[in-house]
């Protein structure tokens, strides 16, 4: 088992490419299986989600090169239309697979979806949207059964802008007939990264970043090379921890534009941040300031990011609130930071915090991805040695955040158990 050992208080300086994003490149893996041809997918990160993604996508039939960040997607080969159990019980992102696998076969079969245990992860929105496309669904046991003799554009409204169903409709959308209007989508710029890489294909759309998309089905799409963006949360994380430790970054890669909640939270902490459309420089001096947070949908403050805003407010200078308020199991990461000396009750929906520093320090153990990255920062600023475990549910989404923080001035290392 790898433990991740940090000895921290030590400022971060430097510059950085940040890794290219999680939640784009999944959905535009599963988009990929629309087309029956080659697709190429650039800046690529190497986590685990996107290896269990490649399995998958090689299990359904077709053959993926992955060589350092570049993926190259053979579709041709697609025979299969029932994901298997055990790869697309490990991750969310297997439900993306119902809406391209019914465009291309007219049918598709998966578990309910697995991925980080973070509050309660319903998936009527994608149910719902696909059934009102003309898709006849059936659960057996812990199976979803799909068929779509006749998918068909429609007029579709979400009752909540889910990122994930916006996702599926506007993938089964593309390889329906005639027009399918999304109103209530998702405007996460994964959702916007997901239409860029349609339109590659050729997909028309129209309404790109807003809540209401207007896609132009059952066009013939073609082969394309796509690029990804820099993931907003790994970004995001780093400067969590800058926010710890002080010092100055330059991140690059990660349009600034995708980031605004976030930076309007570095802000509070007292981060000052410069930003031009391709690079986010920011420097800390001193202990951060308490924040007042609220989560929500794009453009709010984004939920992924809450747990590491939970271990920079545990050492802020004073009182701070953190509202969670789309997956209410979060806050379990505030049960590993009070173990290493932070003052954190949670009370309904919300994290009401006393920031103390620095941390102690000690030994944790993350449960879901986020929460693992924000036991990192939380690490950083601890003055004795922290020993973090679970870094398994980390390498989903973190390329090497070890080696990047390294780089950046952390004493911090990989180590096996
Ligand atoms: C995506 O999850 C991300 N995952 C999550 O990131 C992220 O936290 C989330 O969007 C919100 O930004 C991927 O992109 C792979 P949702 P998703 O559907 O699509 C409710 C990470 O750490 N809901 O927008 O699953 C749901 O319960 C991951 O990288 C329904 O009620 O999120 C939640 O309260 C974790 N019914 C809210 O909507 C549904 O059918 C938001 O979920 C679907 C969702």
């Amino acid at each position: 088992m790898s433990v991740i050992r940090i000895q921290g208080l030590k400022s971060l300086r430097g510059e950085m490419k940040i890794q290219g994003s999680k939640n784009a490149v999944l959905p535009v893996m599963a988009a990929a299986l629309l087309h029956e041809g080659m697709i190429v997918i650039k800046n690529i990160p190497r986590i685990q989600d996107v290896f269990c993604m490649i399995e998958i996508l090689e299990a359904l039939g077709c053959q993926c090169q992955l060589e350092g960040h570049e993926l190259v997607i053979d579709t041709r080969g697609l025979c299969r239309s029932q994901v298997p159990d055990e790869a697309g019980g490990r991750m969310r992102s297997s439900i993306m697979l119902l809406g391209p696998l019914l465009g291309r076969l007219r049918q598709a079969e998966t578990c309910y979806p697995g991925g980080c245990v973070i509050g309660r992860r319903p998936i009527d929105l994608h149910l719902a949207a696909l059934r009102q496309m003309g898709v006849e669904i059936c659960s057996e046991g812990e199976t979803i059964k799909a068929f779509a003799r006749n998918l068909q554009g429609t007029d579709l409204s979400l009752a909540f802008p889910s990122v994930g169903a916006t996702e599926n409709a506007l993938m089964a959308a593309v390889a329906a007939r005639g027009i399918t209007r999304i109103r209530g989508a998702a405007r996460e710029p994964e959702i916007e990264v997901l239409c860029r890489f349609c339109e590659s294909m050729g997909v028309r759309i129209e309404g790109i970043g807003s809540g209401f998309l207007t896609v132009y089905g059952g066009t013939k799409l073609h082969d394309c090379e796509f690029t990804v963006p820099g993931d907003r949360i790994v970004a995001g994380t780093y400067l969590g921890a800058l926010a710890v430790t002080g010092g100055e970054l330059c991140l690059q890669g990660v349009p600034a534009t995708h980031m605004a909640g976030t930076l309007g939270a570095l802000q509070q902490t007292g981060c000052i941040c410069e930003i031009d459309p391709e690079c986010i420089c920011a420097r800390m001096d001193g202990r951060p300031y308490p924040v007042n947070l609220s989560t929500g949908p794009y453009p709010e403050f984004p939920t992924d990011l809450q747990s590491v805003m939970l271990a920079v407010a545990s050492v802020a200078d004073g009182y701070s609130r953190i509202q969670e308020n789309i997956f209410e199991e979060r806050f379990a990461t505030a049960e590993e930071l009070k173990k290493i000396g932070a003052h954190i009750t949670i009370k309904g929906g919300s994290a009401h915090v006393i920031g103390k520093y620095p941390l102690v320090g000690g030994e944790i153990w993350a449960s879901d991805l986020r929460g693992g990255a924000a036991l990192v920062v939380a690490g950083l600023a601890s003055e004795k040695e922290s020993r973090i475990h679970g870094y398994s549910y980390i390498s989903r989404g973190y390329e090497d955040i070890c080696g990047d923080l390294t780089a950046l001035g952390a004493e911090i290392a990989l180590e096996e158990d």
